[in-house]
C-alpha cells in the first residue's frame, strides 16, 4: 500500500473534503486535506458511505517483518526464539515437548502448577525459548493460511525405528514453504529396532543433509521418554536462534497472534495470546482478529498472573468480548475508542460480508494514484 491524503480520499469517494474532515472530527480525528490518513481510519469512513473496504486478508507471510520494518534498528533486541514441534503420528511430539518443560523449567519456578496455555517458555543458559504446544501441523496450516507467522524454527521429530513417513514429508513441506530453518529430532534411540542411519539416509532425499555428511541440516539423536539428548537440542535451538537474530522491539504497543482461544464459563472469552513485538500490559486497549476489549487479566504459562509481556512471550488474556480464533492478529491501540471503532467495523463488515450487500473496493484500489 501506499499513502492516502484526506482530500485524496475525498475525491475517490466523490464527496467534499470538508464533509470528510468532518465525519473525522465524529471519530475524534483532527486532519487536515493534505493529511496522509491511515487505513483503519479510511476503513471507518468508507464504512460510514456504505463503501466497503476490503481488507488484504491475504496478508504477507511476512506480515512480522513488517511490524519490525517499522522500528528502527537502534530500538530493536533480541527476543527468544519461537519454535514449534512437528512431525508424524506416534513419533513423540508431545512426550519431548513434556520432557523438555521438565527438564527445563527451573527449580524455583517448579513449584507453580504448569497451566495449559498452548504454548511455554523454558529458560537455558539465561536466554529464553518459547515452545508452541499446539499440534505443529495446525501452527502451520491453519495460522499461515490467516497470514500469520509465529514460527522462528521447526523442529521436525522423527522416530528412529520407524523412519520418514507421509506426515513427516508434510511437515517438512510446510516449513520450507515458510521458510523456517528446521532441526531433526530423531527420537526413540532408546528402541531396540532404533536405526539413524536410515532416517538421515531417507531425509537426504528431502534436502536435509546432514551436517556429517557435507550438508546443513542439525540432526540431535534423543529419546524423549528417557529424556537423554534433550540438553543437546536445546542447545542447538539457542545456536540456531542466534544465526537468526530474532529481534523485536519492546517499548511500543503490542501485535501478535492468538495461539488459541475459547469460552471459560467463569472467565468468559479466554485467548492465549503470543506477543510477537511490543510490550502487552494489562488495562491495553486491544483489536483481536473481529473482537476487541481491555486486557482484563494476564496469566503466564506457569499459572501466574502477570502484567506485562514482551516479545515472544505467550500469556493467556481474558477481557475480549467475543472468542477470536486461531491465527487471528492482535493490534494494541493508544485508546479504548479507537479498539472499539475498528473492533466494531471489523465485526459490522463480517455480519455485511454474510450478507453480502456492499460495494467492495480494496485498500490498493484506494491508494492507487489516479
Ligand atoms: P500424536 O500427538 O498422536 O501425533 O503423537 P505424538 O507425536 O505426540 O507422540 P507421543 O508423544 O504421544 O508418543 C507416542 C508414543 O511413543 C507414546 O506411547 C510414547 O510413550 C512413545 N514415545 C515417545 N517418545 C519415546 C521415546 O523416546 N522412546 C520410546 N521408547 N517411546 C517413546
Ligand atoms: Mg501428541
Amino acid at each position: 500500500s501506499g499513502t492516502l491524503t484526506v482530500g485524496g480520499l475525498a475525491e475517490k469517494l466523490e464527496k467534499d473534503t470538508s464533509e470528510i474532515i468532518k465525519k473525522l472530527m465524529t471519530l475524534g480525528i483532527m486532519a487536515t486535506k493534505n493529511q496522509d490518513i491511515d487505513e483503519d481510519s479510511i476503513e471507518l469512513i468508507c464504512e460510514e458511505y456504505g463503501v466497503e473496504v476490503e481488507q488484504e486478508v491475504e496478508v504477507d507471510e511476512n506480515d512480522l517483518d513488517l511490524y519490525i520494518a517499522e522500528d528502527k534498528p537502534e530500538d530493536l533486541v533480541e527476543r527468544p526464539a519461537v519454535v514449534t514441534i512437528m512431525g508424524h503420528v506416534d513419533h513423540g511430539k508431545t512426550t519431548l515437548l513434556d520432557s523438555i518443560r521438565d527438564t527445563k523449567v527451573t527449580a524455583g519456578e517448579a513449584g507453580g502448577i504448569t497451566q495449559h496455555i498452548g504454548a511455554y517458555q523454558i529458560e537455558d543458559k539465561g536466554k529464553k525459548i518459547t515452545f508452541l504446544d499446539t499440534p505443529g501441523h495446525a501452527a502451520f496450516t491453519s495460522m499461515r493460511s490467516r497470514g500469520a507467522k509465529v514460527t522462528d524454527i521447526a523442529i521436525l521429530v522423527v522416530a528412529a525405528d520407524d523412519g520418514v513417513m507421509p506426515q513427516t514429508v508434510e511437515a517438512i513441506n510446510h516449513a520450507k514453504a515458510a521458510e523456517v530453518p528446521i532441526i531433526i529430532a530423531v527420537n526413540k534411540m532408546d528402541k531396540e529396532g532404533a536405526n539413524p542411519d536410515r532416517v538421515m539416509q531417507e531425509l537426504t532425499e528431502h534436502e536435509l543433509v546432514p551436517e556429517d555428511w557435507g550438508g546443513e541440516t542439525i540432526f540431535v539423536q534423543l529419546s524423549a521418554i528417557k529424556r537423554e539428548g534433550i540438553d543437546d537440542l536445546v542447545e542447538m535451538i539457542q545456536l540456531v536462534s542466534e544465526v537468526e537474530e530474532l529481534k523485536a522491539n519492546p517499548n511500543r504497543n503490542a501485535s501478535g497472534t492468538v495461539i488459541e482461544a475459547q469460552l471459560d464459563k467463569g472467565r468468559g472469552s479466554v485467548a492465549t495470546l503470543l506477543v510477537q513485538n511490543g510490550t502487552l500490559n494489562v488495562g491495553d486497549p486491544i483489536v483481536v482478529g473481529n473482537t476487541f476489549g481491555r486486557v482484563r487479566a494476564m496469566v503466564n504459562d506457569l499459572g501466574r498472573r502477570v502484567k506485562t509481556a514482551g516479545p515472544s512471550t505467550p500469556v493467556e488474556v481474558t477481557g475480549l468480548n467475543e472468542v477470536p480464533q486461531a491465527g487471528d492478529q492482535f493490534t494494541v491501540f493508544d485508546d479504548e475508542k479507537k479498539a472499539r471503532q475498528v473492533g466494531e467495523a471489523r465485526q459490522q463488515k463480517q455480519i455485511e460480508e454474510k450478507r453480502g450487500d456492499k460495494v467492495r473496493v480494496s485498500l490498493d484500489d484506494l491508494f492507487e494514484q489516479i
